[in-house]
């Protein structure tokens, strides 16, 4: 076998967007180049890694064998790169940070913070829900994650370093507004718009009614937190979001917060990396950062 890591590196790209163009846009190449890489491998496997169906391309068994073992190498060589860069110590390196949608709110002010002291670091930021989280770290795809809750089931270092308690919204004019302990059967009567599946503030609120027996009526599903306070400004519904979501719309009065009972659901931040990964001596550093300095910004120290 005599295939190079810029062809593996390739083809992982494009057998995780099937799609050359869009593997082509995340590695800075032209189409013809990601597909000559990926003919060259091909020819030398003597195997053919890709089918097309219609417009769309698939991987073959071979494809899927060699995404496998594919995936797991580029994973230890950026091992081995953290490595490296210990021995460079902290003035380069690159830290991939993946948090909760709903974590954005503060996270993107701690990296800034931290970007200021560490001049040097790359930092690469992906924002997504629960359940993406949940794969990347599976995959062993990113340095560190901050997110709710993490699960028992994989194998991880988690460290809580902040409360995040979630709150039910409404329009200033809701009738609920003006009530100063909202039953929670009283809930049942409105409708909820709420995040998307995979999203841990939906998990954590549906898990919350349930437990209480109470039925929760849901609306419109949206992928944001921004989306679910205007629809509720909107008057589309009810909405449980994270206090870490609100600032503008509180002071402005666009949107009240419901004296509902047993509320807030109080959940708590994480920051969580797998068990057994090395981290580089900047993802360690972050880590401490966070564990720091998240909760001064979130005002609960
Ligand atoms: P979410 O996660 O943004 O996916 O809802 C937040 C949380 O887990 O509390």
């Amino acid at each position: 076998m005599n295939i190079t890591f810029r062809q593996l590196k390739v083809f992982d790209a494009v057998a995780r967007h099937l799609s050359y163009t869009r593997a082509a846009e995340e590695l800075f190449l032209s189409q013809p180049a990601v597909s000559m890489q990926i003919k060259q491998l091909e020819d030398n496997l003597g195997i053919p890694l890709f089918e097309q169906l219609g417009k769309k391309i698939y991987l073959t068994e071979g494809g899927r064998e060699l995404y496998h073992y594919g995936h797991a190498i580029s994973q230890q060589l950026e091992e081995a790169d953290a490595v490296f860069e210990q021995l460079k110590g902290l003035k380069k390196g690159r830290l991939k940070v993946s948090v909760a949608s709903t974590a954005n709110y503060f996270a993107t002010r701690l990296l800034a913070s931290f970007s200021k002291t560490y001049e040097g670091v790359t930092v690469m930021l992906d924002v997504t829900n629960r359940k993406s989280l949940l794969d990347q770290l599976e995959h062993n795809e990113t340095d560190l994650v901050i997110m709710g809750r993490p699960p028992l089931e994989l194998d991880l270092v988690t460290e809580a370093f902040a409360d995040n308690p979630l709150v039910v919204i409404a329009p200033p004019n809701h009738p609920l507004t003006r009530e100063s302990h909202i039953p929670l059967k009283r809930l049942q009567k409105e409708t909820f718009v709420v995040r998307e599946f995979g999203s841990g503030t939906r998990i954590a609120m549906e898990r919350f009614f349930s437990d209480r027996g109470v039925r929760l009526t849901t609306g419109m599903e949206m992928t944001s937190n921004e989306a679910i306070k205007q629809a509720v400004e909107a008057g589309l519904g009810l909405g449980i979001v994270s206090v870490h979501t609100l600032g503008l719309e509180l002071e402005t009065r666009r949107l009240s917060i419901l004296n509902a009972e047993a509320f807030p659901i109080l959940r708590h931040w994480y920051v969580v990396h797998r068990k057994g990964k090395r981290l580089s001596p900047v993802a360690q550093a972050f880590r401490e950062f966070v564990l720091t300095e998240a909760p001064k910004l979130l005002g609960t120290t």
